[in-house]
């Protein structure tokens, strides 16, 4: 078996249940009354989402769409692909987009863009892991968990290189580690 480098912890995954409490309360608030599609972003975002709707106790529905631009690399390709769409229309729906890492933006502001063009009622973004000293373009995030540093950050649902993404906790790779 290959060797991998041994995560740096960040946030346990203790912290990031609070974290994932909180931001479902500030959600429930805003949302408890209007039916919103909550539209997850995959790979990375699929354990975020599922441990964020169970606190949210009212109606809602889910979506997801697959978005690629990473590749197996560590580096973004700065184009990004609809992999996988939505199943079903968003006109008219509230839209709450639901983001594992928000990194240079190139992702998240393009599929904002694509959604817009779909003419949602409204349209929002939760983020848990903000890395906001390699943004390229702005993007506003809506209700945010955690600001992270310029490191490679793993798990919680986040890779390197498709490994990791099963980690309970949030942690950094060092290349040389
Ligand atoms: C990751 C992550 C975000 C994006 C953030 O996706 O899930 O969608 O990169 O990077 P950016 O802000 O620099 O665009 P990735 O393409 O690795 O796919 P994955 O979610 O399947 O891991």
């Amino acid at each position: 078996m290959s060797s991998q480098p041994k995560p740096h912890i960040l946030f346990t995954g203790q912290e990031i249940a609070a974290t994932v409490s909180r931001l479902a309360a500030e959600i429930s608030q805003d949302y408890h009354d209007k039916h919103p599609l909550l539209l997850g972003i995959l790979k990375g975002s699929f354990m975020f989402m599922a441990d964020l709707i169970r606190h949210l106790d009212f109606p809602l529905e889910v979506d997801f769409i697959r978005l690629s631009s990473y590749g197996r690399g560590s580096q973004t390709s700065g184009k990004v692909k609809v992999v996988q769409g939505l199943s079903s229309p968003i006109e008219d729906r509230d839209v709450l987009v639901i983001e594992d890492i928000v990194d240079t933006g190139l992702t998240i502001s393009f599929l904002l863009d694509y959604l817009r063009k779909k003419r949602p009622a409204s349209l929002k973004l939760c983020v848990l892991t903000d890395k906001p000293s390699r943004r390229q373009v702005p993007v506003a995030i809506d209700y945010l968990g955690f600001s992270v540093p310029d490191k490679f950050i793993v798990g919680y649902g986040i890779d390197w290189s498709e490994k990791f993404r099963n980690l309970p906790d949030i942690g950094f790779i060092e290349m040389e580690d």
